[in-house]
């Protein structure tokens, strides 16, 4: 346990006793959680809310029950991605100590609080010229796209295109692979496509006019698939021989989700002249994160941020992701005048 902490205290957290929509989620005052030997007690600045966090908060899809709790998760706030103030240490902590501004991806969540913790492992320093907001905005999604382009081996000169450019995964993915020296295509909402256009897409088609199979065939050394509503045989006959379709998501019904057409992709998969099929089931990369985190802070990487939300306002928040029409990253910052070194009308334990 920590040796720190020397209080009790309670806090605001936003909890959900059941799954379901926005709705049911209350601010409730509960205690300050306890870290663990290799935990951190963190003061939580900003969170950011993904597609996971509609995903934990309705249940969906169903099979998820099986892992995460039947009746409920077993944690029951919401907010993976954090950037946060270290509060307190566990006693097996040695890369951490009071104060350290980090950020990283919380297992299962908890962000949507005052207070939380995270192992020790699981979080990087924030540098310095990041603000919180914008390392909040970073970890899981960012993260993603990261991963999409590793699973596509997308590399200097290739051209790929992009399926979802305009949500959190897909901004930071069309940024990746200029970054990279990938020639861009991307399908997004007409409404975004001047934005994807500045993100450094070379060429953006409105998804609701042109269809997948209008684009020329075999003409793309990687295909990163976001929105996952096209048949794969379609996406794979746009690669180039040795091209790589990337699965990142599937909208497969309420009892499988994304699951069915991740395993439909391993069928697909087979044979086809070299092209390969990758399901992706990205995971939290501390170490991907350092990396997002130093290129943002350098200005080479930008956060879109759609909307930022008070701690107050987190039922909005998470309704506003429940609607899956986000451009760019939801934040809700939790703690706004933590830069002012005031801490709202927050209590501040002692330790
Ligand atoms: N495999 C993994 O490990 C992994 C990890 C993270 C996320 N994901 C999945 O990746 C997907 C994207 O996540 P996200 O957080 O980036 O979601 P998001 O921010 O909610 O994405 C919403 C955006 O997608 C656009 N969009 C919706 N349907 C589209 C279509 N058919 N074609 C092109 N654009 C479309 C919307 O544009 P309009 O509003 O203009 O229509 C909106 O801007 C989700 O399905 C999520 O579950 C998978």
């Amino acid at each position: 346990m920590s040796e720190n902490i020397t209080t009790t205290r309670t806090m605001t957290a936003w909890r959900q006793s059941r799954y379901g929509g926005p709705e049911i989620v209350s601010a409730e005052r509960v205690d300050v959680p306890a870290p663990g030997d290799h935990d951190v007690l963190l003061r939580v600045r900003a969170t950011s809310l993904n597609a996971a966090d509609h995903h934990l908060l309705r249940g969906e899809p169903l099979l998820l029950r099986l892992g995460l709790g039947l009746r409920r998760p077993r944690n029951a706030t919401r907010g993976i991605d954090v950037a946060a103030t270290v509060v307190a240490v566990g006693a097996r902590v040695t890369q951490f100590a009071r104060g350290d501004e980090v950020m990283g991806e919380l297992p299962g969540g908890g962000a949507l609080a005052e207070f939380a913790v995270s192992p020790a492992a699981r979080l990087v320093a924030r540098p310095a010229g990041l603000d919180a907001v914008t390392a909040a905005a970073l970890p899981l999604a960012g993260g993603t796209a990261w991963q999409a382009l590793e699973a596509g081996a997308v590399a200097d000169g290739q051209r790929v295109l992009v399926i979802g450019a305009s949500g959190g995964v897909g901004t930071y993915t069309v940024q990746l692979a200029v970054l990279r020296g990938a020639e861009v295509w991307a399908l997004t909402g007409a409404r975004s496509e001047q934005l994807v256009a500045e993100l450094g897409a070379r060429r953006t088609f409105d998804y609701r006019v042109t269809d997948v199979d209008a684009l020329p065939a075999a003409t793309f050394d990687a295909v990163l698939d976001i929105a996952g509503t096209a048949p794969l045989r379609t996406l794979k006959a746009l690669l180039r021989p040795g091209g790589t379709l990337v699965v990142v998501a599937g909208d497969g019904g309420r009892m499988l989700g994304p699951l069915g057409r991740m395993l439909r992709a391993v069928f697909v998969s087979i044979g086809g002249a070299g092209r390969r099929i990758r399901p992706l089931a990205a995971v939290a990369k501390p170490e991907v994160t350092r990396e997002l985190a130093s290129l943002a802070a350098a200005g080479r990487l930008r956060a879109v941020i759609e909307r930022t939300f008070t701690l107050s306002e987190a039922r909005e928040a998470l309704a506003h992701i429940d609607a899956g029409r986000t451009v760019g990253k939801v934040v809700v910052d939790v703690d706004p005048f933590a830069d002012q070194g005031r801490t709202g009308r927050r209590s501040t334990p002692e330790f």
